[in-house]
């Protein structure tokens, strides 16, 4: 990851200057995911991690659904301010963290499902990508999954004004095969809010 700036003010501006429908990754479509999360088979009382969750409405969507042990994490306490006051008394843990130097995170329980949706993208630099796969195996559980959604290799090359490491599904497979096995995979075309598209590899893999 670019180290010149100071990520944790880029992701806390990013969240202050912009309504959240407005932002360059807000979802209306949740589909893909909850595609996965269904695929998983898991009961609401699954431990689930939104790992670099932002204010997704991703987090609202699973508490519609009936989930109840939801942890939402991210670098920006302004993102997670946005989401807590949006969820209002609706329990959710949120964790500050920063995925490429963990602490408290390492210290969490660990748990059933992964979930990131545009945010390993972001590490370009090999030690960030090992930090994050060496967390990423130490808290899913065995017969757990880790649902993983990045720009694929016609995707973009810079989000948010940052450098972008593109992936495609073998690429995953072979930072998870020795521990996890390939559930699903599909592309996805995501549309912006300007309209613009983001083409994503989805991917969801089991902990063996
Ligand atoms: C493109 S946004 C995606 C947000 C959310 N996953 C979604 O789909 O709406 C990327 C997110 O990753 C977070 N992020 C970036 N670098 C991070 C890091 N080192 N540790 C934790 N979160 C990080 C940002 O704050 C931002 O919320």
């Amino acid at each position: 990851m670019n180290k010149e700036i100071d990520l944790s003010k880029h992701w806390n501006n990013a969240y202050s200057n912009k309504p959240e429908e407005k932002l360059g990754w807000y979802e209306t479509d949740l589909s893909p995911t909850l595609k996965l999360i269904t695929k998983t088979g898991l009961n609401k009382s699954a431990r689930i991690l939104n790992i670099g969750a932002g204010s997704t409405t991703l987090i609202d969507e699973l508490i519609k659904i009936g989930y109840l042990n939801l942890i939402a994490t991210d670098l920006s306490e302004v993102a997670l301010k946005n989401l807590k006051d949006r969820i209002g008394n609706r329990k959710v843990e949120c964790i500050v963290d920063d995925l490429t130097k963990p602490t408290k995170l390492k210290n969490i329980a660990s748990v059933d499902l992964w979930i990131d949706r545009a945010v390993l993208h972001f590490f370009t630099e090999k030690t960030d990508q090992d930090t994050y796969f060496k967390l990423l195996n130490s808290k899913v559980n065995k017969d757990g999954f880790a649902l993983i959604a990045e720009f694929n290799l016609k995707g973009a090359t810079v989000c948010s004004g940052l450098p972008i490491h593109r992936y495609s599904k073998e690429m995953l497979i072979e930072k998870l095969e020795n521990n996890f096995e390939l559930i699903d995979s599909f592309d996805y075309t995501y549309i912006m809010p300007n309209g613009a598209e983001r083409p994503y590899i989805y991917t969801l893999f089991r902990k063996k």
